[in-house]
């Protein structure tokens, strides 16, 4: 039987644009058209397809949380129906700014069932400092409106804008614990090219802490989080039992995932081949596509064994469980090479029990290395 079917919805519109995002966003404007364009797309991923069981509908953006009521359950309904199964997880990022009470009961009522909150920080200076249009106030209400509302909530959390020291975060971290906030995510601060950050940095301003810092701080996140009795289920993510991301996992497991929405990226395996698709870019060009050709997709590729193993292992030892030795074997066509991976269980980066080979504490700050290491056979 085929593993269940992820399905990402991404909504590109943003009220404004934060200076460290390299999201596909775009400034919001009244737009009646991608809507349709998006129902009318999904019909075009349920042919491809074929029938499958649902395991997640993601809103990302982007802010879906701009979304309407009406629109959030258009989008649910289809999925539902085109598929002919009732999604497990259905959630949706939201910014702390549109907090709307009303409109997230409706969500709920629509089927929503995990609030997924940028939060970035509780301090006025540090949301300040990220070009945030929210305060500390606002994100603490909207954290425990959504508790409230959702029976699965998460944070997001940005750590690393420089001149952060470990008290601050401690501040942010307190928080965070108090509320009972049942995920967390938690983000090093990543100076993207063309961002308004990197130019910034260009001219000489830093606006992230170096390398050692950033590890100190990391260390931190980790230590309180476990402490606190969450699982350091993944590199940037932390849950209590029963609140881990499905959606996410289907990424990190490997697993299908249809991309819908403008510049939304997909994997999907049929005929017993995987493909890689991206959406067009722009609201304009997906809108247009889809009207001309049933589908918003602009590239599809037929992924090599070789490059979807490859995948498996990058994102595979970014969480706990790590991959199956078996499975790798059975995409790629070949083993992986037992010296490196010998090597690097000696050296303390890999572990291996059984089937399964997972990244030890010190071999997920390096994931990158480590990878590598492994796919030089
Ligand atoms: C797709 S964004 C959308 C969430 C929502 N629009 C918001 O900004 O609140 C998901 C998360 O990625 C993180 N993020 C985005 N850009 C980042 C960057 N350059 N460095 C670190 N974290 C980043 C933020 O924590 C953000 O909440
Ligand atoms: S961080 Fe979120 S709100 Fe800010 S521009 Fe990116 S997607 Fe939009």
């Amino acid at each position: 039987m085929m593993d269940k079917l992820a399905v990402y919805i991404h909504w590109p519109y943003c009220a404004r644009i934060c200076p460290y995002c390299d999201f596909n966003v775009f400034k919001r404007r009244e737009d009646d058209s991608l809507l349709p364009a998006i129902l009318a797309d999904l019909e075009y991923w349920r042919d491809f397809s074929g029938p499958r069981d649902i395991t997640s509908i993601h809103f990302g953006g982007g802010t879906p949380s701009l979304m309407t009521p009406m629109q959030i359950g258009a989008v649910i309904e289809a999925v539902n129906r085109l598929w002919g199964a009732d999604a497990v997880e259905i959630a949706l990022e939201a910014n702390p700014h549109e907090m709307n009470e009303t409109d997230w009961r409706a969500y709920r009522d629509a089927g929503l069932n995990r609030m997924s909150l940028g939060v970035q920080s509780f301090q006025d200076s540090a949301l300040s400092f990220l070009g945030r249009d929210h305060d500390g106030q606002t994100a603490q209400a909207a954290l425990e409106l959504a508790l409230d509302i959702f029976p699965s909530v998460s944070a997001d959390l940005i750590f690393g804008w420089a001149g952060q020291t470990e008290k601050n975060l401690d501040t942010d971290l307190d928080i965070l614990l108090a509320s009972d906030v049942p995920h967390i995510s938690t983000y090093q601060l990543t100076i993207e090219e063309g961002t308004a950050f990197a130019k910034a940095e260009g001219r000489g301003q830093k606006k992230a802490v170096d390398a050692d810092s950033s590890a100190d701080l990391y260390e931190r996140v980790r230590t309180v989080l476990t402490g606190a009795g969450y699982d350091h289920y993944e590199v940037s993510n932390f849950a209590k039992s029963g609140h881990r991301s499905r959606h996410n996992l289907a990424y990190w497991q490997g697993l299908d995932y249809i991309g819908v929405g403008p510049g939304a990226h997909g994997r999907l395996t049929a005929g017993g081949k995987r493909y890689a698709t991206i959406a067009h870019l722009t609201p304009g060009d997906y809108v247009n596509s889809v009207s001309e050709t049933g589908s918003g997709i602009e590239s599809n590729d037929r992924l090599t064994p070789e490059e979807f193993a490859t995948e498996y292992l990058l994102m595979g030892l970014r969480i706990e469980k790590g991959i199956s030795l078996s499975r790798y074997a059975f995409i790629a066509g070949h083993t992986l090479s037992e010296k490196q991976m010998d090597y690097l269980i000696s050296d303390g980066f890999l572990r291996r029990s059984g089937d399964r080979l997972s990244a030890t504490l010190a071999g997920r700050n390096v994931l990158n290395s480590v990878t590598e290491k492994l796919l030089l056979g």
